[in-house]
């Protein structure tokens, strides 16, 4: 008799004889019903157990968090909320919990709480429904590369560069720490080091990428990347994990055409593969929203928030449009925001940029051609001088969920760019050879994973999108 899973039972529309299943148990009532859970479905199966055919001292070890063995006969339901439950045979207890201590009661905890208990939060309903939803969501990805032709390239973890040059980057080092050696200047010899000069952790695939895409033609990465951001908010982690696509021959536009039918797509895939676990927690939402001030509360669900992505064109607008919008605007104007837009070259913050998509656009809006100074420095120059090729997608509710580029092709350009910036070009020599050799225009971006999950699943804190979130101050798990 094979074991099946509580979501393959509770689609059969047929009794069974005997089904075995094993899982955890979430709540046991009036030493009759168990609710029992394996994580294939946020769904329980209800097993019906007979007190009298069981030994009292075997159902008082049935507490909520055990694991559990259960044989039965699969039958259709008396009882309301399910249509079928099993009629247990068998019980036997795999692993005991104890009800004092386990954590996880049958009632609702803070995410706060969950967070500190991180190993067990997945057997809530819905963190084993957003994590499900990640697993989804990075299936959809890869599939939709495969579908289209990408190669999926791995780039290295550990590296020399700082691709976007933002200076955030965690050492990589097996230096005594304490006692490093050192040059005369009394700086520390990175040529003693285990790589023989200075490395961390990558920043981003970009730079790799792009070397492949200039030999493969269309290749993307999905990995880990590392920031050392001192910044504590519910956007920002300092391990999260990144989907860079990078296409040779493919222009700004095509990128944002590549961007748009890409989320599309893998929004459509959970839409149409994780109704239970949508279902759920657009409902958690609702009653979330519930508790807050009217004018903070949404006026689109999770799942029309969802489809509103899909069944609608991104809003593509300049730079020099979007600050025109915002040194007009009422919150501008009444010195509502933190940082007041008062000149053409102002760095974007969150704040207007969540005006710019919740209060003005209403819609995901792909910002492009920024001034060249606030942006890295492998974007291509416009003829204008001062802007270039980048652009950054904003969503409602998390703000720039990716960011990207048509890449500086020109040698010369990209050299002098470099010399501005005080970027070495004997460490990007490489770097530099793929314009020197069969150079051509491409393009590509990077989407946070992270954030894309954040909006597919509706949570507002980063932290409970990713398994064991690394911030400042924690690593714990
Ligand atoms: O805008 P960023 O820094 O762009 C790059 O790294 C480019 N090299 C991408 C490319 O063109 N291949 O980062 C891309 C995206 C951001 O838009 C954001 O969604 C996410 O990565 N991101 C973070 N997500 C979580 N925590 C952080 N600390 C993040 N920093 C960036
Ligand atoms: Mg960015």
């Amino acid at each position: 008799m094979n074991s099946k899973t509580v979501a393959e039972l509770l689609s059969q529309d047929v009794t069974l004889q005997d089904v075995t299943v094993k899982g955890w148990v979430r709540t046991f009532r009036a030493n009759r019903f168990i609710a029992l859970n394996d994580g294939s479905t946020i769904n329980n199966i209800q097993c019906v157990v007979d007190f009298e055919n069981f030994d009292e001292a075997l159902l008082k070890r049935v507490t909520t968090g055990a694991a559990i063995h259960i044989t039965g006969e699969l039958v259709e339901s008396q009882g309301k909320g399910q249509s079928v439950e099993i009629v247990v045979k068998t019980l036997e207890i795999l692993g005991d919990s104890d009800p004092e201590t386990y954590p996880i009661q049958p009632k609702k905890h803070s995410f706060e709480f969950l967070r500190e208990n991180a190993h067990l939060r997945t057997r809530t309903n819905t963190f084993s429904a957003v994590m499900r939803l990640r697993s989804s969501l990075s299936f959809a990805i890869h599939k939709y590369f495969n579908e289209n032709g990408f190669y999926y390239m791995h780039t290295p973890i550990v590296t020399a560069s700082d691709a976007e040059g933002a200076g955030e980057t965690f050492k990589v080092t097996n230096l005594d720490i304490k006692n490093p050696p050192l040059n005369e200047d009394g700086s520390v010899n990175y040529k003693e080091d285990f790589f023989g000069k200075e490395t961390n952790l990558t920043v981003s695939g970009q730079l790799e990428a792009e070397s492949y895409a200039m030999s493969l033609g269309k290749v993307y990465t999905f990995g880990p990347t590392f920031r050392a951001e001192n910044s504590n908010t519910t956007r920002h982690l300092s391990e999260f994990w990144m989907i860079e696509p990078e296409v040779a021959f493919m222009d700004l536009a095509g990128n944002m055409d590549l961007a748009e039918d890409f989320m599309k797509s893998v929004l459509s895939y959970i839409l149409d593969n994780n109704r239970d676990d949508l279902e759920f927690l657009d409902k958690r939402l609702l009653d979330e929203d519930k508790t807050k001030p009217q004018a903070e509360r949404s006026d689109m669900s999770l799942i029309e928030k969802i489809k509103f992505v899909v069944d609608n064109n991104f809003k593509r607008v300049s730079y020099t449009e979007a600050i025109d919008i915002l040194r007009n605007c009422k919150p501008n104007k009444k010195k509502k925001f933190k940082y007041i837009i008062e000149e053409w070259g102002a760095d974007l913050q969150s704040e207007h940029e969540r005006f710019l998509v919740e209060k003005h656009f209403k819609c995901p809006v792909i910002l492009f051609d920024y001034p060249a100074n606030i942006k890295a420095f492998y974007m291509r120059l416009n003829e204008d001088g001062k802007t270039v090729r980048a652009m950054d997608i904003l969503f409602p509710g998390i703000g720039e969920m990716v960011g990207g580029s048509q890449r500086e092709e020109r040698l010369d350009v990209l050299k002098e760019k470099m010399k501005a910036l005080d970027i070495s070009e004997e460490e990007l020599w490489w770097y530099l050879d793929l314009r020197k050799y069969g150079t051509a225009v491409h393009s590509g971006f990077g989407l946070g994973f992270e954030r894309l999950v954040m909006f597919a699943t509706g949570m507002g804190n980063i932290r409970d999108v990713i398994p064991y979130p690394r911030t400042p101050q924690n690593a714990e798990f």
